[in-house]
């Protein structure tokens, strides 16, 4: 006998949604952008309504809800106003200071200087990176979707340059035990990557 909770989004309360969202889509990736304001202030801020959208050209996605009050998160303010962001992949060791970077601060504050998180310049946009991780994309704004009636906005950006250190490859690809990344679970759980698996297509070429 099966004993599903029933819900129907058109009726349920918003955050019965959301807690069934996030406890299904797991663990999700975190996308830790790094933007500066029009006054040269350094943000801050992790999203796990996070993924890669598209290969060529590079681009991915990040959805910022608004705060309670309506009024648009710095993250989003400042994508709108410079047109890019730097996505930071968030690892284990700074997995602390990636918590504290989503404190609300106020408009002057910097999550760096909150954090103690060290802001290094990108190549292409004058948004920092977190020099403390070893994955940066410097993303330049293709589009923000406003979805839903609430026009909640997704992100989407065009990745224009990628830093990886090397320290975390192993030939070509990404080493996931040498990058040792942090996923979002609920509430306010996360995980590292656990036992990883390998199982090849019948004909060895990658899909
Ligand atoms: C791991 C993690 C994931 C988060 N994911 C999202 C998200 O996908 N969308 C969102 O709007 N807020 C998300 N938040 C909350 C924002 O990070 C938080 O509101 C932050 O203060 C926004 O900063 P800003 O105003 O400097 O942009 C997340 C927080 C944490 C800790």
């Amino acid at each position: 006998m099966s004993d599903y909770l029933e819900i129907d989004p058109a009726t349920a309360e918003r955050r019965q949604i959301y807690r069934m969202l996030v406890g299904s889509v797991v663990p999700r990736p975190i996308g830790w952008a790094s933007t500066v304001s029009k006054a040269g202030v350094a943000n801050l801020a992790p999203f796990s309504f996070f993924t890669v959208v598209c290969v060529v050209p590079p681009m991915i996605s990040l959805t910022i809800a608004r705060n309670p009050d309506g009024s648009e998160k710095h993250t989003l303010k400042n994508i709108r106003d410079t047109g890019e962001f730097c996505f930071n992949v968030v690892t284990q060791p700074v997995w602390k200071e990636m918590v504290d970077s989503a404190n609300g601060f106020a408009d002057g504050d910097s999550e760096f200087a909150k954090t103690g998180l060290t802001p290094i310049p990108c190549v292409k946009i004058e948004a920092p990176r977190v020099k403390e991780v070893p994955i940066h994309f410097e993303c330049k704004l293709e589009r923000v979707l406003e979805l839903g009636p609430n026009r909640h906005p997704l992100v989407i950006g065009e990745v224009i340059y990628m830093h990886v250190d090397q320290a975390c490859m192993t030939g070509k690809y990404i080493d996931m035990r040498k990058l040792n990344p942090i996923g979002r679970l609920n509430g306010f759980f996360y995980s590292t990557l656990g036992e990883i698996f390998e199982r090849a297509f019948d004909d060895g070429q990658p899909r």
